[in-house]
């Protein structure tokens, strides 16, 4: 299938970039930890080692590594990138750790922010920076997902540490004006179910001076209703891909990759069944790193990308879902 042809501004996907920590956190460490085993989680979620974050791999470094890569797979002067979104919900600076990455790379004519959506943040982000490439505002974006949950994780409770790790992706695309690779989206939120999972304020209250009190700083640890979350996931990403099919004209025979949030290959698996998308087609790395957040989709398409499995006009479907509750698709077209 050819790019959709335009008279108007289209996005055109150029390059791509991923990093993980050095440090490897197999299940059966974890079983050293909590009553687990190694069977269980490969049986329940299909992931078998996930990498944590030691000193000096904080967002800012993790993200900044794989917007390096994505710059050079790109071949961008670094001068020429106008936008930077920065997908996370563990900054290293709640004020924003998106211009901290600006400075580092050195792209003095970019603005950089940081954008909040727990595992739907890459995709969020992606759509962000491609309406600002669409409107014409903008003609370079750098879209960076990477999170540090191992920070926020309770190591002591079993139903949720084993989940999550630590990683960074990052694209880059660029406005164009022959074709449009980002051929439909789609986005939507239900904060009803938000308290299926959290990572909320401490909540605790202390005291300026006498009768003047303030809320201290400080979160609590991920808490999640785990049989929720994995109803939500299974009933809403179907749902919200084939509108998408169906709003683009396009069918699921003709996606050559379904890229989905990495929460748990039962998901992906289930997904790809009730969308009837062959499971070859299901890319899964989730296996090496568990759910890194924001991070999952560009470290997944980095790999692909690099392994030559997705290869220039493949078309690609993705979905990010999670916290918030939080969910969203996109169709594009690689290159
Ligand atoms: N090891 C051994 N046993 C365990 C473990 C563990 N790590 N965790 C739970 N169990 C036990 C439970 O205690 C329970 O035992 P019981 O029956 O004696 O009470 C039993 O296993 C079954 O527990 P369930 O919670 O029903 O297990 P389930 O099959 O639902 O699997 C899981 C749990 C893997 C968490 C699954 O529900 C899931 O993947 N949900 C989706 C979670 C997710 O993806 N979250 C991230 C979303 S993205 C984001 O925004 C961050």
């Amino acid at each position: 299938m050819e790019g959709i042809k335009l008279n108007q501004i289209g996005v055109s996907f150029k390059g791509s970039g991923s990093y993980v920590p050095d440090q490897i956190l197999t299940n059966q460490k974890i079983s050293q930890k909590v009553d687990t085993s190694d069977e269980w989680i490969k049986s329940r979620t299909g992931i078998a080692e996930r990498r944590i974050s030691s000193s000096g791999d904080n967002v800012t470094e993790m993200g900044y590594k794989a917007a390096k890569t994505a710059i050079s797979m790109a071949n961008w002067d670094i001068e020429t990138i106008d936008l930077i979104i920065l997908a996370t919900s563990t900054p290293h600076d709640l004020f924003g750790s998106a211009p901290s990455i600006q400075a580092k790379l050195g792209a003095n004519n970019a603005v950089a922010f940081d954008l909040t959506a727990a595992c739907s943040g890459f995709l969020f982000a992606l759509i962000t920076a491609s309406q600002f490439l669409k409107g014409g505002s903008f003609k370079r974006a750098l879209v960076i997902g990477a999170d540090q949950l191992s920070s926020f994780v309770d190591w002591n409770d079993r139903r949720s540490c084993i989940l999550f790790g630590d990683g960074a992706g990052a694209l880059a695309i660029e406005a164009i004006s022959e074709f449009d690779n980002f051929i439909g989206f789609d986005m939507q939120t239900d904060g009803e179910r938000g308290s299926f999972l959290n990572l909320p304020s401490k909540n605790k209250m202390d005291s300026i001076i006498d009768n003047v009190n303030f809320l201290s700083g400080g979160f609590s640890p991920i808490q999640m209703n785990g049989q929720e979350v994995y109803k939500f996931a299974v009933r809403e990403v179907p749902l919200i891909l084939d509108k998408l099919f169906r709003k683009t004209n396009i069918s699921s025979d003709e996606i050559d990759w379904l890229v989905l949030h990495q929460a748990n290959q039962r998901i992906l698996d289930s997904v790809g069944e009730r969308l009837k998308i062959s499971r070859k087609k299901i890319l899964s790395n989730l296996e090496n790193y568990g759910n890194t957040s924001a991070a999952t989709i560009p470290l997944m398409m980095d790999e692909a990308i690099r392994n030559n499995k997705i290869k220039q006009n493949d078309i690609i479907a993705t979905s990010g879902f999670g916290a918030g509750l939080s969910w969203g698709a996109a169709l594009i077209k690689w290159g």
